[in-house]
């Protein structure tokens, strides 16, 4: 079993002290940074010159979250841009074998992305190619959303796929993850764990990080 790593979503700071909140969570694993084009989803966020800012001002590692049409295109750039993990969504990338292998040989981890509606098993021979599955667990587009039980069978269903190829992928869920649901997504076999509202709403950001970390533990 890897070891339990929180990665706070930034979606749920304040955009205009990013360096600030990003500094609140020091102590966290991962910095997660949802990207978002009005075109997969129905909200826009932020963009390249922001994670290149971003990357400057925390040491934390940028674990970027592409919400957008064309990763083909873009997410070469975000790993070039800083981020030490980048996410694609699988149902909006044309070629994610040759997308995931672009990204490792730039020096990132490559992640793949399901939507709530989505299954693993279409995809089962795709994981060597990965470092990480990301099972959403609300639809992508917001924060603040309610967490989908309903995603605990296909969390446990891409652990057994996992093991069964004796892969060291990271399996990370996103969306509604908190103290009340995340012990939840660790029984089902999650090991990275996204939380915005949970984290960044809390009066104590890193007391809420460790709060996380250590339920996912237990
Ligand atoms: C939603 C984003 C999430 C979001 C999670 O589409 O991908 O990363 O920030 O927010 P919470 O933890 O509040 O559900
Ligand atoms: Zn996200």
């Amino acid at each position: 079993r890897n070891p339990v790593q929180i990665s706070p979503s930034i979606l749920s700071a304040d955009f205009a002290n990013l360096a600030a909140e990003a500094e609140a969570v020091r102590g966290a694993d991962w910095l997660h940074v949802d990207v978002m084009d009005n075109h997969f989803v129905p909200n826009l966020t932020l963009g390249l010159p922001v994670v290149e800012s971003l990357r400057k001002a925390t040491a934390t590692p940028l674990d970027c979250h592409l919400m957008i049409e064309d990763p083909d295109r873009w997410a070469p750039q975000y790993a070039e841009a800083g981020a030490s993990s980048v996410t694609f969504h699988v149902e909006a990338a044309a070629a994610p074998v040759r997308l995931a292998r672009e990204l490792r040989a730039q020096g990132a981890r490559a992640s793949m992305a399901l939507r709530p509606a989505t299954p693993i098993e279409p995809y089962e021979d795709l994981l060597p190619e990965l470092d990480m599955v990301l099972i959403m667990t609300v639809e992508p587009g917001f924060g603040g959303q309610a967490f989908l039980d309903v995603m605990l069978p296909k969390i446990r269903r891409t652990r057994r796929l996992i093991e069964r190829h004796g892969l060291q992928l990271w399996l990370q869920v996103d969306g509604g993850v908190s103290a009340t649901t995340i012990e939840r997504c660790a029984e089902a076999g999650a090991d990275v764990f996204v939380a915005g509202s949970a984290v960044y709403g809390a009066d104590d950001p890193s007391a809420a990080v460790a709060a996380l970390r250590e339920r996912a533990e237990s």
